[in-house]
């Protein structure tokens, strides 16, 4: 059986959104919603794995949903949700922590690197983290989940847990009328090269919500003079720029100014140093402050008003969430029949 085109991707309500979200994520979600049917969706059962403050989270739900419209997501071609409106993902998600083994879980990179020494105190929600996530994905029957590198091994664990519940029920699924494979097994999508935005303090890390320097970040909220200034305060180095992208091996932070140039105008780097090559940081730097601020600076007077307006995005998170239900609870149905629950 062949299994609808379906995107689904999610982004956790747990701090500001930053320039590395919207190159690395939501941008390069808008133009499958004129391809694929497509769901996108703010995690925020998955953000609760780690404490956070309710406020908090309810700002950040918010403002994820916001990016995405202002972003260009359209809410009448793609399904903006937040995750806990539609109660089939926990219900789902259960039935995976039955298949999923506790050894996949212990194998999780992400889980590692996040308890670090303190695994026995972590919450037991931390450590079922990517059995949630196969849910939010097999839910939908999703065929291609758009996200980074660090993702990947989240996705080969929900490939896992199909794979797994399509042989532990193989007689149950075919007696519904199915063939063999009740859910797909899901694909990474590629969606072009993926920008991989580092600090502006420190081109070895990830632009990321937790650095102790504000400097190091453009948010996705900042107005244009902050981002201006981060961006002529970030650090470079003392040579001009290359005349082509080979140039900038072993200069991480030129690498990374370039790269957000490259992504922002939707240009090659080489392209950009055809222009930039043999110039100072002096003549780079403004140019970069001005078409990042052009670029996001019209998303974050969007976002503003979007927040800004509760009444328009409940409506649009209910509307998206009972789009989304539409698609689930057919798919739970069955389930629950797969597994011999009694309705
Ligand atoms: N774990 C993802 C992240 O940290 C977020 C996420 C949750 C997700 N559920 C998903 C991404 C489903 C893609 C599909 O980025």
């Amino acid at each position: 059986m062949a299994f609808t085109p379906r995107v689904f991707s999610g982004i956790k309500p747990s701090g500001d959104l930053h320039l590395g979200n919207y190159l690395g994520a939501i941008r390069r979600f808008v133009p499958l919603q004129e391809t694929h049917e497509t769901l996108y969706c703010v995690v925020d059962m998955h953000a609760i794995t780690v404490w956070q403050d309710p406020e908090d989270l309810k700002r950040w739900t918010y403002e994820i949903a916001a990016a995405y419209i202002a972003s260009g997501l359209d809410p009448s071609k793609s399904i903006i949700f937040n995750q806990s409106q539609v109660m089939e993902h926990a219900e789902l998600s259960w039935i995976f922590n039955c298949v999923a083994r506790v050894g996949w879980m212990e194998r999780m990179t992400q889980f590692k690197d996040k308890s670090g020494e303190n695994s026995e105190n972590v919450s037991l929600g931390l450590f079922a983290y990517p059995s949630l996530m196969a849910a939010d994905i097999l839910l939908y029957k999703t065929t291609g989940v758009p996200v980074g590198d660090d993702q990947k091994q989240h996705l080969e664990l929900t490939r896992d847990i199909a794979k797994k519940f399509n042989h532990d029920f193989r007689k149950q699924i075919k007696d519904l009328g199915f063939d063999e494979d009740y859910f797909p097994i899901t694909e990474t999508l590629a969606t072009g090269p993926a920008m991989r935005v580092k600090s502006l303090k420190d081109g070895a890390r990830k632009m990321s919500k937790s650095d102790a320097s504000d400097m190091s970040t453009i948010y996705m909220m900042d107005d244009a003079d902050t981002i201006a200034k981060k961006i002529k305060r970030a650090t470079s180095d003392a040579a001009p720029l290359p005349e082509t992208a080979d140039g900038l091996a072993g200069r991480a932070e030129a690498e990374n100014l370039v790269g957000i140039f490259a992504a922002l105008s939707n240009r090659s780097v080489d392209d950009v140093l055809i222009e930039f090559g043999g110039k100072g940081w002096g003549a780079f730097k403004p140019a970069l402050a001005d078409l990042a601020v052009s670029v996001l600076a019209p998303i974050a007077g969007e976002m503003q008003r979007l927040v800004g307006d509760r009444g328009e995005m409940d409506r649009i998170l209910r509307d998206g969430a009972a789009r989304a239900r539409a698609i689930a609870q057919p798919t739970m149905d069955e389930v629950r029949r797969i597994v011999g629950f009694i309705r």
